[in-house]
């Protein structure tokens, strides 16, 4: 350096922020929000048959599974750490009519996958979703009224309790309404008390808005094809993605009813509404970071537009920072792997 040039007088500042920031240790010890394997929730998909496991085109690293490919993911997530595992049926849509009739099947394919997952991983968390749309061949959530032109609220309330007790028999830890219909957590709940099935959990899709991040989901079960287009609307009983009240009225609404989780979803463009359940509810809090916003961050990176891993704890990280206890994402795995090194 050279000798002529004076240094550069040290501005008074008493208060550096940056000083924390200096060393990675430094930076560790002051870190406010993590992630862990623990908090994660992994969605599954699965199919009949014993077929090698099928990518889903705009979900990679993401297949539709045999039952037994199932049960070795569950033990590989178990081995990493996840807690649990929410599972999805892909029906052959030959089994698909208006009713979702395959549903009442006691031998049908998610009853077995979850006895399945249950002997091999027993205590592995496992969650199943309580809605018709993987059934019904016009790939709503419910069954339709008279018309045929919305979902009959009422009557699909009746489908879905029903439904919540097979899957209870079944042995899952909870039973997850993503159907948005009034009044079916109070029903859901009152099933499985009639029926003997009161430690089985509701996790409740309080906040379940009226999302285009669903599309990949729905070519993964095949919900959107069943009803012949990809424009499927669901805004009758979905939220309005621009309603804070109405989500947080929602919310609470599924607490009085007996939900023993509530969840917002889709997440990451919806963290002001994870804030605002957390301060307004003590129950434990899901978030759901959905199909497409796996897949934006999956084809960013693919473009060599965003940085796959970077990206994705980040996503992660806001999620837990807004205010979720828990978060169902299809990252898990990976990100529990990433941890376990
Ligand atoms: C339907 C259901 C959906 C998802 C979970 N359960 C889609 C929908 O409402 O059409 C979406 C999950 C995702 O996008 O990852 N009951």
């Amino acid at each position: 350096m050279p000798t002529n040039v004076s240094p550069t007088p040290k501005l008074d500042l008493p208060v550096r922020p940056r000083r924390l920031r200096r060393t990675a240790a430094l930076r560790a010890l002051v870190q406010e929000t993590s992630v862990g394997a623990a908090d994660l929730i992994a969605p599954l998909f699965v199919v009949e048959g014993r077929a090698a496991p099928e990518e889903i085109a705009s979900m990679p690293g993401q297949f539709r599974l045999s039952v037994p490919d199932l049960v070795k993911e569950c033990r590989t997530l178990w081995k990493l750490g996840v807690k649990g595992v929410a599972l999805f049926p892909k029906l052959d849509p030959k089994l698909k009519d208006a009713e979702g009739t395959e549903e009442l099947n006691e031998d049908g394919l998610i009853l077995r996958a979850v006895r399945a997952v249950k002997k091999a991983v027993p205590e592995l968390v496992v969650i199943t979703d309580v809605a018709l749309d993987p059934y019904a061949n016009h790939g709503h959530d419910g069954v339709l009224n008279t018309e045929g032109d919305d979902v009959d609220n009422d009557r699909t309330v009746a489908r879905l309790a029903a439904m919540a007790v097979r899957q209870a028999r079944a042995g899952v830890d909870f039973v997850a309404p993503s159907d948005m219909m009034d009044g079916r957590v109070g029903a859901i709940r009152a099933a499985l008390d009639a029926a003997g099935f009161c430690e089985t959990a509701i996790l409740a899709y309080a906040v379940k808005f009226n999302s285009a991040y669903y599309g990949p989901f729905r070519d993964a079960v095949g919900s959107a094809q069943a009803a012949g287009t990809k424009l499927l609307s669901k805004a009758t009983y979905q939220l309005n993605p621009a309603n804070r009240r109405e989500a947080l009225a929602e919310a609470l609404l599924d607490e009085d009813e007996g939900a023993d989780i509530l969840m917002v979803k889709p997440a990451g463009a919806y963290l002001d509404i994870i804030r605002d359940v957390r301060e307004r509810s003590d129950k434990p809090l899901a978030a759901y970071q959905v199909s497409g916003e796996y897949a934006q961050i999956h084809a960013a990176a693919r473009l060599g537009w965003l940085n796959l891993e970077r990206t994705r704890d980040e996503s992660l990280l806001a999620i837990k920072r807004a205010g979720a206890d828990l978060i169902l994402t299809y990252f898990a795995k990976d990100v529990a792997a990433a941890l376990a090194k």
